[in-house]
């Protein structure tokens, strides 16, 4: 299957997914990466912050040969600022490169982005809709870290409501029998009815609790979200904040053989000391954060090689 455009991690079924885990595993234990983008050049047209997915994406495409033009900062440092429209600026930018990976404020925005452009556009994150690649890093370190993707337990935490991560992640996992999922969420940000609904039709069971210290000892994952103060009123910030936090008190509720993991940034909802980060096999967020550089080569490779 061709994947032209990555805006929706429902697009992937499980074929591409291992095709680009191989790969990723192969760039993650041969250090020789080739020259396999030479003569290629990406450009990352950021309309929101970002450290991890422009990094890694733009690491991604240098290693593999390639080369990459970017605008860090597209809402100030592009000809947004005099009124051109995202619309044209994929066009014109889509004329100058092989692909784009592209991360927006607005939903729908990526998805758009892939009409118009004549070359791959990668969604890099498009407002509360969804971070596809995010996802498929994250589901590589579920794979990674636990041996599997079926029969696990999952607790998703945090503002379920604007997180982009946790909505890609959930198409991901309801791909593979026997998991389950339960949300965790302050109740003014729970998980949006399209993803229960896609969980319900696709026979993928899941539940809302409450309670993350009754959770923590059932989960083999948790997956912690910040509350995105950018997408929701103060009111909402302020009470939303500090009601989910793993710390050294309930750090020990986790299972020994379960896994943390953020898709980063984290704020105040993880707590830990610097020596337990370093050391516990079950802090697992910054491994995952390493593993998207592998991922994103493997998938550059894969649209692009
Ligand atoms: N996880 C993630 O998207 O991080 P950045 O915002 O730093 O890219």
């Amino acid at each position: 299957m061709v994947l032209a455009h990555f805006v929706e991690s429902q697009q992937l079924d499980k074929e591409i997914i291992f095709d680009i885990f191989s790969k990723a595993d192969e760039f993650r234990k041969n250090k020789n990466y080739g020259q396999l983008l030479n003569g290629k050049v990406l450009a990352t047209l950021f309309y929101e912050p970002s450290t991890r997915t422009r990094l890694s994406f733009e690491a991604a495409m240098l290693k593999l040969g390639g080369s990459v033009i970017t605008t860090e900062n597209a809402k100030e440092f592009s000809s947004a600022v005099k009124g051109e429209t995202m619309e044209d600026t994929v066009r014109i930018v889509s004329a100058y490169t092989d692909a784009i990976v592209i991360r927006h404020y607005d939903e729908g925005m990526a998805k758009l982005a892939s009409t118009l452009s004549r070359v791959p556009v990668i969604n890099a994150g498009d407002g509360k809709g969804q971070h596809p690649t995010q996802a498929l890093l994250d589901l590589y370190t579920i794979y990674k870290e636990m041996g599997r993707l079926d029969g696990l337990k999952i607790a998703i935490v945090g503002d379920l409501a604007s997180g982009r991560t946790a909505r890609s992640l959930c198409y991901l996992l309801g791909k593979f029998p026997g998991n389950e999922i339960i949300f965790l969420s302050p109740e003014h940000l729970k998980m949006k009815d399209d993803i229960k609904e896609y969980l319900f039709r696709h026979g993928v069971e899941f539940r809302e609790e409450k309670n993350l210290d009754e959770v923590l000892p059932l989960a083999d994952i948790v997956y912690m979200t910040r509350i995105q103060k950018e997408r929701i009123t103060l009111d909402e910030y302020t009470n939303a904040r500090g009601k989910y936090i793993i710390g050294e008190n309930n750090f020990n509720l986790i299972k020994p053989t379960a896994r943390i993991l953020h898709p980063l940034p984290k704020i105040d909802e993880i707590k830990l000391p610097i020596e337990i980060e370093q050391t516990d096999s079950r802090v697992a967020y910054f491994r995952q954060a390493e593993n998207g550089l592998y991922v994103r080569m493997a998938l550059l490779a894969y649209m692009m090689g």
